[in-house]
């Protein structure tokens, strides 16, 4: 199985993002899977412009010439994408929506109808990798927030990507608090480190089963300290 994670943080491997996403490509590498952990910041991707040369004039190729092909160069064989961004504005980071954005040039302009008759582009992939299906998706996230209801525009909106790739979002994690878990903080220490254990067995069941068990998506899901401590914490800074 080949799982490749872009982090869609600014602060890249500073972040609670790459954290996150390190912890659960080590449990699916545990588990025999080939990863790849791509960080956005360390690399030169400039906006879509919007102009479809990479559907008309050249199939998918873009004008732009920068790091994009480098970045899409691990699409090939892949089973499972891992997109990891902290939470802005209640959706991806504005770095990680410029790579989606930048994603259209691999995709199809031809229109279908789905199975509810909405209609979405045709599957690219699958035409482009000799019937194999659209990587699944695995959504990462954190933000300054506590609840797992911050994340639902970013929810939604990645079901809605995900359905106009032709594929699913097979796993999501919310980490609320996200800054705590880059805190040097002794009497934080056991609290992170039993999530760090927590996002290793998610990797490890996404590896083997292609989804988290609901047992561990509850520990997942849990605040790490109650909320208004944690909120106590960041206004006394
Ligand atoms: C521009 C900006 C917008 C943000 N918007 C939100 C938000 O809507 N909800 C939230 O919970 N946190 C928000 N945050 C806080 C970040 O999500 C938080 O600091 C996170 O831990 C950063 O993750 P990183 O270290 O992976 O970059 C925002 C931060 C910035 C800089």
């Amino acid at each position: 199985m080949k799982i490749v994670a872009y982090n869609g943080s600014p602060k890249g491997k500073r972040s609670t993002t790459h954290l996150m996403l390190e912890e659960v490509l080590k449990g699916a590498q545990e588990k025999g899977a080939e990863v790849v952990n791509y960080t956005l910041s360390e690399k030169n991707i400039h906006h879509c412009t919007g102009c479809f040369h990479c559907w008309y004039v050249e199939k998918n190729k873009c004008i732009l010439k920068d790091d994009m092909e480098d970045a899409i160069s691990h699409f090939q064989d892949l089973d499972i994408l891992i997109l990891g961004t902290p939470l802005y504005f209640d959706n991806v980071s504005g770095m990680m929506k410029v790579f989606l954005d930048r994603c259209i040039a691999y995709g199809s302009y031809f229109i279908e109808k789905d199975e509810h008759g909405e209609s979405k582009h045709i599957d690219a992939y699958k035409e482009k990798h000799k019937g194999k299906q659209a990587p699944r998706i695995v959504v990462i996230s954190n933000g300054g927030f506590s609840e797992q209801s911050q994340f639902q525009a970013l929810e939604f909106m990645m079901e809605r990507m995900a359905r106009n790739m032709s594929s699913e979002v097979i796993a999501k994690i919310f980490r609320g608090q996200g800054p705590l878990l880059t805190l040097e903080n002794e009497q934080l220490k056991p609290v992170i480190d039993n999530y760090r254990g927590l996002l290793r067995q998610a990797g490890r069941e996404i590896a083997t089963q292609w989804s988290i068990s609901k047992q561990t998506q509850l520990k997942l899901d849990a605040p790490l300290i109650p909320v208004d401590v944690y909120n106590k914490k960041i206004n006394s800074r």
